[in-house]
C-alpha cells in the first residue's frame, strides 16, 4: 500500500513537472493565413493606391493582431518605381540565411515587412522608412529608438545596428487580373518578443488584412 502510494505520488510530480518543461502551445493560428490586402473600406489595396516611396506610414496588421507591417512601393529618387530582387539576407543573431521574397506588383516594386524594430520592439512612427531623396536614411528603415537601420531593397537586412535581426519579410503575390495584393507568409528571423511568428496574440478577426495610412 505504501508503495503504491509513493508511486503515485511520483507519478503526479512528474506529471506536473512535465507539463511546467514543456510550453504550452498559445499558437492562436495553426498555419499563416492568407489574407487580400484591403483598404478601410473594405475595398481591395490596388496598385494605384500605394504612391511610390510614400513617405506616410502605411501599415496593416499580419499576422495576428496589433502586429504592424509596412507596406511599400519602392522607387529611385526620382519616384520612379524600382524593380526589387530577392537578396540574401544574413540574422546575426543565429547566424541563418534566407532569401527575401522578390518586390511584387506590375513594376516588381511593392515589398512588406514587419514594422516591429527587432531590437526592441519600437514600431511607427519612431520606426519609419525614409524616402530615397531624404537627406538622412534616405531609402533606409530607421528607427529613432536607438539607431537601427535595415534595407528595403535589400529585403530589409541590417544596415546598421543595434538589431542583430532583419525585419521579418512578408511573402505577397500579386493578381495582375484583379490588380490586387495578398499577403501568404511571414519569412525570416521571429518577429521580436515572439516564441513564434503565430503565437503571443491573438489571430486576426477581419476578412482581408487591413492597410491603414497614418501621417508620421
Ligand atoms: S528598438 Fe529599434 S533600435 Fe532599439
Amino acid at each position: 500500500m505504501g508503495v503504491l502510494i509513493i508511486g503515485a505520488g511520483l507519478g503526479g510530480t512528474l506529471r506536473s513537472v512535465i507539463q511546467y518543461a514543456i510550453p504550452q502551445n498559445s499558437a492562436v493560428e495553426s498555419s499563416f493565413p492568407t489574407l487580400i490586402l484591403v483598404l478601410p473600406n473594405g475595398n481591395p489595396v490596388h496598385t494605384s493606391d500605394i504612391a511610390v516611396n510614400n513617405p506616410a506610414l502605411v501599415t496593416f496588421d499580419y499576422p495576428l493582431q496589433n502586429e504592424p507591417n509596412f507596406l511599400l512601393r519602392l522607387g529611385d529618387s526620382s519616384n520612379s518605381d524600382v524593380k526589387v530582387g530577392s537578396y540574401e539576407v544574413s540574422v546575426p543573431a543565429t547566424g541563418q540565411k534566407y532569401q527575401s521574397p522578390a518586390g511584387v506588383g506590375p513594376y516588381g516594386s511593392v515589398v512588406a515587412a514587419s514594422a516591429i524594430c527587432q531590437h526592441l520592439g519600437c514600431i511607427p512612427p519612431e520606426l519609419r522608412f525614409h524616402t530615397p531623396s531624404s537627406s538622412s536614411f534616405g531609402g533606409q528603415i530607421h528607427c529613432d529608438c536607438h539607431g537601427s537601420t535595415y534595407d528595403p531593397y535589400k529585403g530589409f537586412s541590417i544596415v546598421t545596428g543595434p538589431t542583430k535581426s532583419p525585419l521579418p519579410s512578408i511573402v505577397l503575390s500579386y493578381d495582375s487580373t484583379n490588380d490586387t495584393y495578398t499577403a501568404s507568409q511571414l519569412i525570416g528571423a521571429t518577429i521580436y518578443g515572439h516564441t513564434s511568428d503565430l503565437s503571443g496574440g491573438n489571430a486576426l478577426t477581419t476578412k482581408g488584412a487591413v492597410v491603414n495610412t497614418v501621417e508620421g
